[in-house]
């Protein structure tokens, strides 16, 4: 089995605010795996050390096996890692269309296309040619997942899709998730949801004060364990 993302004792910074204090954690192909956690623990900034948009100050990072010496916005794309970013960032002047072709620049063969991605989510073809901000937040969420799958990625990591979300639209997305790692895809889902952790994870890694303290299985029949690492 590979290891598509294997972070060890990683120590990442913001200028001298030292955030990440040794954070290990791996993510072999196909897998689905959460990383939870309270507010300002460091999930974000997980995923920023893989852009170098937090600083790696030691500790190692490997993509896909290869050690990522210098992270850069466009490095995990090249190990067919897809980020579907806190805060969605749909691009408002592009077309919900043009919105999702951004996704495939760094596209591999696979089974997602655009057409795909509208039999997945048909509002976007509804919409194909309005603003991506022209979406609900919900419609929103789903655009930025159409173009993280557009590059067919063998990771995608989703970072607190929930936020903001109807419990009716949280829904949708787990059966979406399913559906995406029903393919293949491994997932690392970032996620304060314990419900949608429970529905399409089977691993997961608890974060506090930018560390992992906490790592097992998720067992849906009981998320006590699960819920003392996120209730205040
Ligand atoms: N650009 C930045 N510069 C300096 N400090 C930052 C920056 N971004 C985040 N931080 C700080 O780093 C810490 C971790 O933030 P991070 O965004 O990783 O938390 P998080 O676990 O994702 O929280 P949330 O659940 O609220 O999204 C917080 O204390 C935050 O204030
Ligand atoms: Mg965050």
């Amino acid at each position: 089995m590979k290891t598509l993302l294997h972070m060890d004792d990683v120590h990442a910074y913001y200028g001298a605010a030292h955030i990440l204090q040794g954070l290990s954690l791996r993510v072999d192909e196909g897998e689905r795996v959460a990383l939870i956690g309270r507010n300002g623990v460091g999930k974000t900034t997980t995923v920023n050390t893989l852009m170098g948009i937090a600083r790696l100050g030691s500790g190692e990072i490997r993509l896909d096996g290869t050690l990522v010496r210098k992270a850069l916005p466009y490095t995990p794309a090249q190990f067919q890692i897809a980020i579907v970013p806190q805060g969605r960032c749909i691009i408002a002047n592009l077309t919900i269309e043009e919105n999702l072709l951004l996704g495939s620049a760094s596209r591999r063969s696979g089974p997602w296309n655009l057409r795909e991605i509208y039999r997945l989510f048909p509002i976007l073809k509804e919409r194909a040619r309005t603003p991506g901000t022209a979406l609900s937040g919900g419609q929103q969420q789903m655009l930025a997942i159409g173009r993280a799958l557009m590059a067919n990625p063998r990771l995608m990591i989703l970072d607190e899709p929930t936020e903001g979300l109807a419990p009716v639209i949280v829904d949708q997305l787990a059966d979406t998730l399913n559906q995406v790692t029903h393919q293949g895809t491994a997932i690392l889902l970032i996620e304060q949801n314990l419900g949608l952790v429970a529905r399409t994870t089977a691993r997961y890694y608890a974060v506090e004060k930018g560390r992992i303290t906490t790592s097992g299985a998720v067992d849906p029949a009981n998320l006590n364990e699960l819920h003392s690492h996120i209730a205040v």
